[in-house]
């Protein structure tokens, strides 16, 4: 992952967009929103194109990858679309025995151990994931002035499905290894953020107008051994896309003690979990960074005055921010009824306007 010189390009079709121009800390017309994981089994339109169709093989279908991440756009008027794919494509690409379980999520043939286990973890280039240049093309020509999110998983949350083998809650065989063999688990980490690092750049030449690093699990950590054991890695990630001006947006759930470190690590805009109030995350992120959150992704099981009444909650703590982009503290639940994001959208939406 070297670094990436200095691109000076004409502005995209994408660079006034709301949601570029609030991560970039700029005035904005209405505060923007998309969801994480707005893309997915919420939608029925998604069930159906996606049945009988495995979930990393669906990953590899520009056409069928370029109408699943149209859809949220379509249905509820997002700000921004958000690559169909998922933290173990590049993994599964570089040659990696794995699969996503339904209703359980990645599962690994053979963990990663040992030394001689790092030797399966080979560099990626653009001609391993043919179809990721392929469906952007697609997309960017499709969404038009809308911005595409590009995104990978963090090297500490792909190291913890590769350590423990599938999904956890304890991480304790890669905190085993974080703790008992620092260099192994500083080389697995480098490596990842190598595999990372390059798996985004082939986003950001195809046409993606930022991208997000998602550390799912990094709340696993106390700040010490997030400082010392992972965010070297993080870091190394963000420096190699640093030169393409696009926006770096860093997320991880429960991550309340990590919020400035997180920044630190290289981010533009740091996503916030809905247990910490978005005024606090700015005190603790500091200046020189937008924020991303924070609704509380069950308040929309309750009933629509109460999503507001919640909304309302984050919009007014974030109204002294330098950039605000809404989203949930966590993705989308399977089972949310879609209207309820089309309805908070326009919300926000109407709210903000200004
Ligand atoms: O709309 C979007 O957000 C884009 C698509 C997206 C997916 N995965 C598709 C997907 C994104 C951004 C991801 C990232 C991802 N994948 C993360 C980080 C985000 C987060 O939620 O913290 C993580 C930890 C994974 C690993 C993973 N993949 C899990 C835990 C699961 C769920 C397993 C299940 O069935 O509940 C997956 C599978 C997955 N990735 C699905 C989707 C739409 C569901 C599988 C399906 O629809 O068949």
């Amino acid at each position: 992952a070297n670094e990436t010189p200095v691109r000076h390009q004409p502005p995209t079709a994408t660079y006034d967009s709301a949601f570029l121009k609030a991560c970039r800390r700029e005035p904005v017309p209405h505060t923007p929103v998309w969801f994480m994981r707005q893309a997915g089994r919420s939608l029925p339109e998604y069930r159906k194109v996606r049945e009988g169709i495995p979930m990393l093989e669906s990953c590899t279908r520009p056409e069928l990858v370029t109408e699943i991440t149209l859809q949220p756009v379509r249905r509820h008027d997002v700000d921004a679309a958000i690559y169909y794919s998922d933290i173990v494509v590049p993994l599964k690409a570089i040659g990696l025995g794995l699969d996503i379980k339904p209703g359980v999520g990645p599962v690994v043939e053979e963990p990663i151990r040992t030394r001689a286990d790092l030797a399966r973890l080979r560099d990626l280039t653009p001609e391993d994931v043919p179809y990721v240049t392929e469906a952007i093309g697609l997309l960017t020509k499709e969404l038009g002035q809308t911005p595409l999110i590009g995104f990978a998983g963090a090297p500490f949350t792909l190291a913890s499905y590769l350590v423990e083998g599938g999904p956890s809650r304890t991480y304790e065989n890669a905190k085993a290894m974080m703790y008992g063999d620092p260099e192994l688990w500083a080389d697995l980490l480098d490596r990842l953020a190598d595999i990372t690092a390059a798996f985004l750049k082939v986003q950001i030449e195809a046409g993606a107008s930022a991208v997000q690093l998602f550390d799912s699990w990094a709340g696993a950590l106390a700040p010490a051994d997030y400082r010392r054991s992972v965010l070297p890695a993080s870091a190394k990630v963000f420096r190699a896309v640093a030169g393409y001006g696009v926006p770096r947006i860093h997320f991880g759930v429960g991550t309340g003690e990590l919020l400035g470190l997180m920044g630190e690590a290289g981010a533009d805009v740091v996503g916030v979990d809905w247990r910490v109030p978005l005024d606090e995350a700015a005190r603790r992120v500091g200046p020189g960074k937008a924020l991303q959150g924070n609704l509380d992704p069950t308040v929309l099981f309750a009933p629509r005055e109460a999503v507001e009444a919640k909304t309302r909650e984050v919009l007014d703590a974030a109204a002294g921010l330098e950039g605000h982009v809404f989203n949930l503290g966590h993705g989308v639940m399977p089972s949310t009824d879609p209207d309820a994001l089309t309805r908070l959208v326009e919300y926000v939406h109407t709210r903000t306007a200004r």
